[in-house]
C-alpha cells in the first residue's frame, strides 16, 4: 500500500522518476545473487549432548556460517513434532520442538545472525500437519466435530475399499481408514501427516496467520513444502497408470503401479494461494520476505509460472532440473542453464545441489575423481547467474552414508522401501566438524541419532579449514567470488561452444562491463577448449585465473586452455 501511494506521488513528479525508484527498490532483493544454506538442525551441532542438534548448536555455528559467504540460512522444520517424518509432520505451527530449544533461543539465533547479515527462512508445511495437531485430533474425534472439514475425508468405495487409487510418495493407498468414524482420509505423505484440506478458507486463515507469526519473530523468508501438492481433484477421480510400451503397469519402489500424479499435484488453487502467501509476505515490505517453493515441475515453462503471470507469486521457486541431471551429460547442463537464463522473464533463478531428500552430490562421482566433481558441480551452482543453495555439508564434501541394514534404518520410507528405496538417512548424517569420536557434532560417546560417518575422519571442518587445496575452501572462494565479484554478482550470463559434448564454459559480463569466464570440463579425460577472444568481447589473449582446480596451471592463452579431469577455471578478463 505505501509502494502505492509513494508512486501516486511520483505521478506527479514524473512516470520515469518512480519507475527508477522501484527498480532501484528491486535491485536491491537481498536474495539476488545470494548463497543460501540449508542446515537440517537435527543434524549440525548438538549443543546439550542428547545426540540431536538444536538451535543453540547452530547459533554457535554462525561465524563458520558467515566464513562461507551465506546470506540466508533454510532451517527444515523446527516445530513441535512427533517426528515420523523428523519434523514434516507438525503438530504446533508456532512453537519450537523442546528437543531443538525454545522461542527465546530462536529468537536469540535470529538476532545473532542477523548481526552477522544472515537471514533465517523457515520451511512452512501447509499441505499436511501431524496427526497429533490438535485440528487433526478433534476432526478425527467425529463427523460432526467442526473440525472435520479442514481435513480430506471420505466415504470409501465400499467395505475395505478406499476411494480411489491414490498412493502415498511414501508408499501404498494414500487412504488411512478410521474405524471410530467409518471414514477415509487422505495423506500425500505418512498417514501419520494428513492432509488440509485447502478449499475450506478457515484452513487457509490459519495458514496465513502461521506465515504472520513467524515474519513478526524476524523470519526473511519461507521455504514452501510440497507446494504443488495442496488440492487434489474434487470429483476423486482415479489417477492415471504408467505403462511400459507393452502396457504393463510400470512398478515403482515400494511394489506398487507408477501414477502419474495427474489428480493430486499441481492441481488449479495453487497460484491462487501462492498470490495471497505473497501478498501477506509483501505487506512486511521492510523485511523483504522471499518465498521460496519446492518446485519439483519438468519444465522451464512450468517454472516459469511459479513466478506468476504477474510476477507476484514466488521470487524463488527451486530449479530443481539442473542440479538434479544426476549425470554429466553437457548438452543437457547447457541447455537447462540456458532455459532458466531466457525462459523465467527478469526473475532470478535459484539453483539447487542437493538436499534432505536425494542423495548428496557424490551420487555424481566415480570414485576416482570424487573430489574434482564436487568442484566441478558446485561452480556450476554457485557461478551461474542467480541464487544458488547448497546443503550443510557439501562444503566439506560429505557423502552420502546410506545404512548398510534394514534395522539400522530411521527414515520410514526406508523401512517401507527396503530394499529398493533405502530412505533418505544418507543424506542426513550428524555435520563433520573434527576428527574426533562424533567428529565434534555431539560430545564423545553420547549416541547420536545417526551415526557418523567413517569419512569424518578426514572430511571435516578442522581439518580442511586450514588447506588452500580443500574443498571447504574452494567452497570459501566461491562464496566470496560470488559477492565480491561484479561479473559474478551481477553480471549476465552467455553459454560459450554450444557443440562442445565435453566442457561447460559459459561468460558472466556485468555492467560495468568486466567479465569472467566459467569453464568445467564434464569428463574424466583431460580436454583442450579454446576460445576466439573475440566472442569473448576481449581484446586480450589472456586472462587472469580466479580460481582453478589444485595442481592445473594457470592458462597461458584463452585460445588454448588444457583442462584435467573434471577440471575447473574461473578466469577474469582484462
Ligand atoms: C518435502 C520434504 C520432505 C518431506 C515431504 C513431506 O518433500 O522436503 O522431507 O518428507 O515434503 O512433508
Ligand atoms: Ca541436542
Amino acid at each position: 500500500m505505501r509502494r502505492h501511494w509513494t508512486c501516486m506521488i511520483g505521478l506527479a513528479a514524473g512516470l520515469a522518476l518512480c519507475s527508477g525508484a522501484l527498480n532501484a527498490a528491486a535491485a536491491q532483493r537481498w536474495w539476488k545473487g545470494a548463497l543460501i544454506y540449508e542446515i537440517y538442525p537435527r543434524s549440525f551441532q548438538d549443543s546439550n549432548g542428547d545426540g540431536i542438534g538444536d538451535l543453540n548448536g547452530i547459533t554457535g555455528r554462525l561465524d563458520y556460517i558467515k566464513s562461507l559467504g551465506i546470506d540466508a540460512i533454510w532451517l527444515t522444520p523446527i516445530y513441535p513434532s512427533p517426528q515420523v517424518d523428523f519434523g514434516y509432520d507438525i503438530a504446533d505451527y508456532q512453537s519450537v520442538d523442546p528437543k531443538y530449544g525454545t522461542l527465546k533461543d530462536f529468537d536469540r539465533l535470529v538476532a545473532e545472525a542477523k548481526k552477522r547479515n544472515i537471514r533465517i527462512i523457515m520451511d512452512l508445511v501447509l499441505n499436511h500437519t501431524s496427526d497429533m495437531h490438535p485440528w487433526f485430533v478433534a476432526s478425527a474425534s467425529s463427523r460432526n466435530n467442526p473440525k472435520r472439514e479442514w481435513y480430506v475425508w471420505r466415504d470409501g468405495k465400499a467395505a475395505g475399499v478406499p476411494p480411489n487409487n491414490w498412493q502415498s510418495a511414501f508408499g501404498h493407498s494414500a487412504w488411512q481408514y478410521d474405524a471410530k468414524t467409518s471414514q477415509y482420509y487422505y495423506h500425500k505423505f505418512y498417514a501419520q501427516q494428513p492432509d488440509l484440506n485447502w478449499r475450506n478458507p478457515a484452513v487457509q486463515n490459519a495458514m496465513y496467520d502461521v506465515e504472520r507469526f513467524w515474519i513478526r519473530r524476524g523470519v526473511a523468508g519461507f521455504r514452501l513444502d510440497a507446494i504443488t501438492t495442496l488440492y487434489e481433484d474434487p470429483k476423486l477421480r482415479d489417477e492415471t497408470i504408467v505403462r511400459d510400451k507393452a502396457g504393463r503397469p510400470e512398478i515403482n519402489a515400494f511394489g506398487d503401479p507408477r501414477l502419474a500424479n495427474d489428480r493430486t499435484d499441481n492441481m488449479p488453487g495453487v497460484h491462487d494461494v501462492l498470490r495471497k502467501l505473497r501478498q501477506v509476505a509483501d505487506s512486511y515490505p521492510a523485511q523483504q520476505v522471499v518465498l521460496i517453493g519446492e518446485t519439483w515441475v519438468g519444465s522451464v515453462g512450468e517454472l516459469r509460472k511459479m513466478y506468476g503471470v504477474h510476477n507476484d507469486e514466488l521470487q524463488l521457486p527451486m530449479d530443481l532440473q539442473v542440479g538434479f541431471i544426476d549425470k554429466f551429460d553437457t548438452p543437457r547442463f547447457r541447455m537447462l542453464i540456458n532455459d532458466a537464463e531466457t525462459g523465467i522473464g527478469s526473475n532470478e533463478p535459484l539453483f539447487v545441489l542437493d538436499n534432505h531428500d536425494r542423495p548428496r552430490w557424490d551420487r555424481y562421482g566415480d570414485g576416482v575423481h570424487n573430489a574434482d566433481i564436487g568442484r566441478v558441480l558446485s561452480t556450476v551452482i554457485i557461478a551461474s547467474r542467480g541464487t544458488a543453495m547448497y546443503y550443510y555439508g557439501d562444503e566439506i564434501g560429505m557423502v552420502t552414508s546410506t545404512p548398510a541394514r534394514k534395522q539400522d534404518v530411521r527414515d520410514p520410507v526406508g523401512i517401507t522401501g527396503w530394499p529398493k528405496e533405502k530412505g533418505r538417512d544418507g543424506e542426513r548424517t550428524p555435520m563433520q566438524w573434527t576428527a574426533a569420536p562424533n567428529a565434534g557434532f555431539s560430545p564423545p560417546g553420547v549416541k547420536t541419532w545417526l551415526p557418523i560417518p567413517p569419512g569424518s575422519v578426514k572430511a571435516n571442518v578442522a581439518s580442511e579449514s586450514g588447506r588452500s587445496d580443500s574443498m571447504l575452501t574452494w567452497f570459501r572462494v566461491l562464496g566470496r567470488l560470488k559477492h565480491d565479484n561484479a561479473a559474478l554478482r551481477e553480471g549476465d550470463e552467455t553459454m560459450l561452444n554450444p557443440g562442445d559434448a565435453n566442457v561447460l564454459s559459459w561468460l558472466r559480463k556485468a555492467p560495468d562491463g568486466s567479465a569472467v569466464v566459467a569453464i568445467c570440463n564434464f569428463t574424466a579425460k583431460p580436454q583442450m577448449v579454446r576460445f576466439d577472444p573475440k566472442m569473448l568481447g576481449t581484446g586480450s589473449r589472456i586472462a587472469a585465473t580466479l580460481l582453478k582446480t589444485p595442481g592445473t596451471e594457470d592458462p597461458v592463452l584463452l585460445s588454448a586452455i588444457p583442462l584435467k579431469p573434471f577440471g575447473v577455471y574461473l578466469l577474469q578478463l582484462r
